[in-house]
């Protein structure tokens, strides 16, 4: 099925956005500082959360390129599943500075944004570093289906680290 294919060619991005909340906690990013009286991006983002996300989700794709070469070649791979990972990571902080600047508190719900950030985030980063494999990938029918079932998934799995009380918040 191609449209499942979709799902598979975002998992490293799936991957690293629940592997931030696994290894997240220490020193924010911010490192604590404020901007007109509120966080920059808040608690809620954490060095180790970046670095563990962008590890697992490199060290998923590697490990799926084995079983299915589909994110490139040697180093071209390392590339785009550092782009797809990291590119979720800076989704979801974008999406948390501009939380704190509406007055939303860490972990307080904004719904789809709060959802699809790391989606954007890893589409727009893959599409920067490699055009071709982006555009003969990401089909737009297929990132039509992610930014439809994204949103479901992404509910489900916080839904599961809420109750194994890995996230404070079920969303
Ligand atoms: N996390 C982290 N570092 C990151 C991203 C996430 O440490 N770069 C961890 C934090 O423990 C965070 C959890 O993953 O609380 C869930 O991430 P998210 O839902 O994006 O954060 P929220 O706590 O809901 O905060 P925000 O309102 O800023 O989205
Ligand atoms: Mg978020």
């Amino acid at each position: 099925m191609s449209i499942l294919y979709a799902l598979w060619l975002i998992f490293p991005a799936y991957v690293a956005n629940a592997s931030a909340v696994i290894f997240g906690g220490g020193k924010p990013i911010d490192f604590g500082k404020t901007w007109r009286g509120k966080p920059i991006l808040g608690e809620g983002k954490t060095w180790r959360g970046l670095a563990g996300g962008i590890f697992s989700g490199i060290a998923a794709g590697t490990i799926m390129n084995a079983v299915h070469p589909s994110f490139g070649e040697g180093m071209e791979s390392l590339i785009i599943l550092f782009a797809l990972s990291f590119g979720a990571l800076v989704g979801d902080m974008v999406e948390s500075f501009l939380k704190r600047r509406l007055g939303r508190r860490r972990g307080e719900p904004w719904p789809v944004a709060d959802q699809i950030d790391f989606l954007l985030g890893a589409l727009l980063f893959s599409f920067i570093i490699s055009r071709e494999w982006f555009m003969s990938n990401f089909t737009p029918y297929r990132i039509l289906f992610l930014l439809i079932f994204t949103p479901l998934i992404h509910l489900a799995t916080n839904l599961l680290a809420y109750v194994l009380k890995l996230k404070k918040v079920p969303w």
